[in-house]
């Protein structure tokens, strides 16, 4: 499937994995670009070490890195850094893009600007994005309300009315081949996939929270605080976590203030059954895809899996 994308980004597949934070490092990032996807670190937010070490990781790989924007802006120097390395493209999402366009495009990086809503396409249209995701709530990891099913046509259409050199992805529940046709149809220019690749080898996940996430379904997800609460995460209030429900989750979901009141032993807690990989406990951030995921692939299959899927059923419905 050759697509904008593909051809902005130099790329097989119109399928970028998501720079998913904590989750997906360098082995990642190479696999999914060995695999004809555009592979991404998950710099999230922000820690230079850790990225650095993640870049080394994979090697030689054509990579790009995506950043939480907000996080940014207390984290002056990790972006030049990331820069230096020469990565493929910049992923910014959650936070106004405008501060970092001219680094990023000086760097000869193609700009990709993941938003929740059509007035931050607007913005990430007026301040010079390459590649515009919009990104339904039914995305695993950070995100808004807005449905994929209807921003991504709406956005579609703005681009239309502005400038047709932008290439629109779409995020948000996308885990096959027929997410990647459904996304095709709305006016996208290809897709980015995080929950799929989640549930890969090469993700950065407890093989405990992995194996039990395998029989779950959309149903067991939630959009959340909790999640920030106990990280101590000064999140903007507009956005919250899609993540597995489990019973850490169901029990302060509605419980916040209680959370915050003790705190500290709820953290320790958390923290220790995410070393040990305890799924009633630890999180699994994840999305409403979860429930067409069965198996761990390696990542390095999953792009061509899924473009694979989405031409037979666009050809048999074009016939
Ligand atoms: C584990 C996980 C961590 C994520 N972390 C980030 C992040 O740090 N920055 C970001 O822009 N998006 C992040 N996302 C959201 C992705 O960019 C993307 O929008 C989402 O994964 C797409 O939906 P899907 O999970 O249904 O494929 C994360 C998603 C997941 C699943």
């Amino acid at each position: 499937m050759k697509t904008r994308l593909t051809e902005m980004l130099g790329i097989k597949h119109p399928v970028i994995q998501a720079p998913m934070a904590f989750a997906a490092g360098g082995a990642l990032a190479a696999a999914a670009t060995k695999g004809g996807a555009l592979g991404m670190i998950g710099g999230g937010y922000g820690d230079p070490e850790w990225i650095d070490a993640q870049f080394n990781i994979a090697g030689a790989a054509r990579i790009g890195c995506g950043f939480i924007t907000w996080r940014l802006a207390e984290q002056p120097t990790v972006l030049d850094r990331v820069l230096e390395r020469q990565p493929a493209a910049v992923f910014l999402s959650f936070g106004n893009p405008a501060p970092y366009v001219d680094r990023i495009l000086g760097a000869g990086a193609a700009l990709i600007c993941q938003v929740q809503t059509l007035k931050d396409a607007r913005h990430a249209m007026d301040v010079g994005a390459q590649i515009i995701v919009a990104q339904g709530g039914e995305a695993g990891g950070h995100g808004e309300g807005r449905g994929t099913l209807t921003l991504v046509p709406e956005i579609a259409d703005e681009i239309a009315r502005r400038n047709t050199d932008i290439a629109l992805v779409a995020a948000g529940g996308i885990a096959d081949g027929r997410g990647l046709a459904a996304s095709v149809m709305l006016g996208a220019d290809g897709v980015v996939v995080g929950t799929r690749y989640w549930a890969s080898g090469e993700a950065l996940v407890h093989p405990r929270i992995l194996a039990d996430s395998l029989h779950a379904s959309g149903d067991d997800t939630i959009r959340t605080r909790v999640l920030d609460i106990v990280r101590g995460y000064d999140w903007p209030q507009r956005y919250s976590v899609r993540a597995r429900k489990n019973e850490f989750v169901e029990k302060w979901h509605d419980a916040e203030a209680g959370l915050r009141r003790d705190l500290g032993p709820q953290t320790a807690l958390w923290d220790k059954a995410n070393t040990q990989g305890d799924p009633s406990i630890a999180a699994a951030f994840v999305g409403e895809g979860l429930g067409l995921i069965h198996n761990a692939s390696p990542a390095e299959g999953i792009a061509a899996q899924i473009v694979e899927q989405a031409a037979a059923l666009l050809l048999k419905a074009g016939s």
